[in-house]
C-alpha cells in the first residue's frame, strides 16, 4: 500500500514510525512531516487544510490509504473530500469531527443521550454570561465553543478569573472560536484519556493514557500541549473503562448515527474519574499529541491494520494485540515554551539513541539545517521508552534524555508521577 499521513508533530512520527513497520506499508509519505520524520518516510510540503489538493497529490501518487493527524484538516472536512472521491480515510468526516471543534455541539449530544458530563450553561453575550458566572460561583470552567489550540479553556479558580476570561473571550482573544461560550461546572477527579476506534458502527478502545498539561514539576506552571504521557492509565480501570464506554461512548457513537453522521476515526475521550465514576470532560476527533506516542509504541505495526479496518468499516473483525507492556514519553521543549522561545537552536546527542521497538525519540518540532538537526516549534522531541513496567520505562526515557545536548530546551523530570 503507499500511505500518506497528513501532520508534522510527534503524533505523526509516532503513526509513521508505527505503519512503516507494517508490511503492508510499501511506500510512506507524510505532508509535511520534520526532521526526525524525513528519516523513515518522504516527506513532502502539502496545504493540508485543503481538501482538494490533497485528493489532487493523492490521485497522482496513487496513494491507497490517507491517515489524518491533526484536528485542522478534520474540521476543514478533508475526510469528505477524500471519502467523496472514493479514496480510503482514516479521521472523522466534518460533521462528526463537530465532536472536538464545537463544545456546545458535544454537550448537546451528551444532553440527548444522557452522557455524564459537567453541567453547563450555552451563552453568545457576555452579560447573560456575566450573570450565569455570578449565579453559579468559582470556581467554573469557561470554555470557547470552536477550536483555539488548545488555550480555549479557563478553569477559573475566583469569579474575578471567570469574569476576566469571558471579558477576553466575548473581546475577540479567541476571534470567531470564542463568539459562543460554554460555562461549564468545575469537576473535581483524577483526568485520564481514552482512545477509541469508530467505525461508524462498531468501537474498539486501542488504549489508555495520561498526559501532563503544566509546564513545571508537580503540576506546577502555565497550561502547554503535553508535557509528557504514560499509557496505559491506572486510573482507567477495567471498570472505569467499560463504565465509560457504556454510559458516555457507546451512546454517543450511536447518536451521532442516528443524526446521519457517523463517526469514523479514533475518538479520544478526556475523562474526569472520582471514586470510580468517569465523567466526560471533551472528545478530541484525532489523537492525542503526546499521548499517541505512547499508544503508537504499545501497538506497533498492528496499529496500521486497526486503522485500515477501522476505515473500512470491519472493526467487528479485528482485535487489539496487547502485551503487558508500559510506555512513558518525556517532551523536550524549547526554553521559554508554552511562552515565547526561538527556533533554530542546534540539538546535539540525536545520534547516540537507540532507535529500537521499545526506546525512539520522535521528532515533535525540528528541522534539517546544515548545522544539523535544529529546533523548529515549542515542543521539540518526545523521548519514548517501552518496558514490562512504568518505572523501568520512565529509567530508559530519562535515560536517553540525558544523552541530549540541547541546553536551548528543557524538560520536566515527574514523567509518570501520579502513577508511581
Ligand atoms: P479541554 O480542552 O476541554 O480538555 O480542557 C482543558 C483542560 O481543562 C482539561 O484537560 C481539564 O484539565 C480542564 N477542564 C476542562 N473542563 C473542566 C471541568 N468541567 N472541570 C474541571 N476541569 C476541567
Ligand atoms: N495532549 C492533549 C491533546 O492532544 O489534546
Amino acid at each position: 500500500m503507499n500511505i500518506l499521513i497528513l501532520g508534522s508533530g510527534g503524533r505523526e512520527h509516532s503513526l509513521a514510525w508505527a505503519v512503516a513497520q507494517n508490511p503492508k506499508c510499501d511506500r510512506l509519505i507524510v505532508a509535511p512531516g520534520n526532521a526526525g520524520i524525513a528519516k523513515i518516510a518522504d516527506c513532502v510540503s502539502l496545504d493540508i487544510v485543503d481538501g482538494v489538493a490533497v485528493l489532487e497529490f493523492v490521485l497522482k501518487n496513487a496513494i491507497d490509504f490517507v491517515i489524518i493527524g491533526p484536528e485542522a484538516p478534520l474540521a476543514a472536512g478533508v475526510a469528505d473530500v477524500l471519502r467523496a472521491a472514493d479514496v480510503l480515510c482514516f479521521g472523522p468526516s466534518q460533521a462528526a469531527a463537530k465532536l472536538e471543534a464545537s463544545k456546545f455541539f458535544t454537550k448537546s449530544i451528551c444532553d440527548a443521550v444522557g452522557a455524564p458530563t459537567a453541567g453547563y450553561g450555552h451563552f453568545t453575550n457576555l452579560q447573560s454570561a456575566k450573570d450565569y458566572v455570578y449565579k453559579m460561583g468559582a470556581p467554573i470552567v469557561v470554555k470557547a465553543d470552536g477550536l483555539a489550540a488548545g488555550k480555549g479553556v479557563i478553569v477559573a479558580m475566583t469569579l474575578q478569573a471567570a469574569l476576566e476570561a469571558l471579558e477576553n473571550m466575548f473581546g475577540g482573544e479567541f476571534g470567531s472560536a470564542g463568539t459562543e461560550v460554554v460555562i461549564e461546572e468545575f469537576m473535581d477527579g483524577e483526568e485520564a484519556s481514552y482512545f477509541i476506534l469508530c467505525d461508524g458502527t462498531d468501537v474498539l478502545a486501542i488504549g489508555t493514557a495520561q498526559d501532563h498539561k503544566r509546564a513545571g514539576d508537580g503540576d506546577t506552571g502555565p497550561n502547554t500541549g503535553g508535557m509528557g504521557a504514560y499509557s496505559p492509565a491506572a486510573v482507567l480501570s477495567d471498570a472505569v473503562a467499560e463504565k465509560a464506554m457504556t454510559e458516555i461512548i457507546k451512546p454517543t457513537m450511536a447518536e451521532m448515527a442516528r443524526r446521519g453522521t457517523p463517526y469514523q476515526g479514533v475518538l479520544y475521550a478526556g475523562l474526569m474519574i472520582k471514586d470510580g465514576v468517569p465523567r466526560l470532560v471533551e472528545y478530541n476527533a484525532r489523537f492525542g499529541d503526546p499521548e499517541c506516542q505512547v499508544l503508537m509504541m504499545r501497538l506497533g505495526a498492528q496499529a496500521l491494520d486497526l486503522l485500515i479496518a477501522c476505515a473500512e468499516e470491519r472493526l467487528s473483525h479485528v482485535k487489539v494485540n496487547w502485551a503487558e507492556d508500559h510506555a512513558l514519553t518525556v517532551v523536550m521543549a524549547a526554553n521559554g515554551y508554552p511562552g515565547t522561545y526561538t527556533d533554530g537552536s542546534v540539538i546535539g546527542g540525536l545520534d547516540a539513541l537507540p532507535t529500537t521497538s521499545s526506546n525512539m525519540c520522535f521528532h515533535a518540532g525540528t528541522a534539517q539545517s546544515d548545522a544539523g538537526i535544529t529546533a523548529q516549534g515549542g515542543r521539540v522531541l518526545n523521548i519514548t521508552a517501552r518496558a514490562s513496567n512504568l518505572a523501568e520505562a520512565r529509567a530508559q526515557a530519562y535515560g536517553m534524555v540525558d544523552k541530549i545536548d540541547w541546553p536551548e530546551g528543557f524538560c520536566r523530570q515527574d514523567i509518570g508521577w501520579r502513577a508511581l
